[in-house]
């Protein structure tokens, strides 16, 4: 036990000396701040890590990971991690990624009961398996169908993004950011993009829309 411990923190010395080798500044760099362009929502899977599976550096995504890459509406640690990521940061592209032989999936298309907490996060993927029961029941091979509501778990992870104020407020104030879809292959490490991406709500059903004018609107006739 102690040994895996200590393998990590040489990792990192190893790291480290190659980062200062290839250049001398990357870490001085890095001290003045971030301004990445990217927030991914992702799962916490150990085989899906966002830098590495993207080639992309310290500094170039801001992440928030869970099991399953859920957006939910009461989740205040992804809230905040939105909020500032569009408003403080703000980012051009907001990408939710989930990937195939997700356990989160798995489980929430099994009758499991893990007996804690995650049984009520699982319910959310339940949720989405619910809403598109009828083409997923269709699909008689199991692994196609975990495919298959991985992909659709991240459709509604995007609408459930699009559905925030923070996202709505910022599409009208600053035509920003776009929200996309992606779903990652851990058996060839190939990322598909689902080819979602939404950048404002005129394709979003009415009732999740939230505009400022309609907002003026209903203080006004409060007032009269
Ligand atoms: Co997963």
């Amino acid at each position: 036990m102690e040994k895996l411990y200590k393998k990590l923190l040489s990792g990192n010395k190893k790291w480290v000396a190659k980062k200062m080798e290839e250049d001398p500044t990357f870490f001085k760099k890095l001290a003045k701040g971030q301004q990445p362009p990217v927030l991914w929502i992702g799962c916490s899977d150990s085989r899906v890590p966002a830098n590495e599976i993207t080639g992309t550096m310290s500094g170039e995504i801001f992440v928030h990971r869970n099991i399953a890459n859920m957006v939910i509406h009461t989740d205040t640690n992804l809230l905040s991690v939105l909020d500032f990521a569009v408003n403080i940061l703000h980012v051009k592209h907001v990408i939710v990624c989930g990937h195939y032989h997700c356990g989160g999936i798995a489980a929430a298309m099994s009758k499991n009961n893990f007996g804690g907490i995650i049984d009520n996060w699982l319910r959310s993927i339940k949720d989405v398996y619910r809403l598109h029961q009828e083409e997923l029941d269709a699909i008689e091979d199991l692994d196609l169908r975990d495919r298959r509501l991985t992909e659709l778990n991240v459709v509604e992870q995007v609408y459930n993004l699009c559905k925030t104020s923070i996202i709505q407020s910022a599409w009208e104030e600053h035509g920003r950011p776009h929200v996309h879809g992606w779903a990652y292959d851990v058996s060839n490490g190939i990322i598909k993009d689902l080819n979602l991406t939404v950048r404002d709500n005129s394709e979003m059903s009415h009732i999740y829309k939230i505009e400022k004018a309609a907002t003026k609107k209903v203080v006004a006739k409060k007032k009269k």
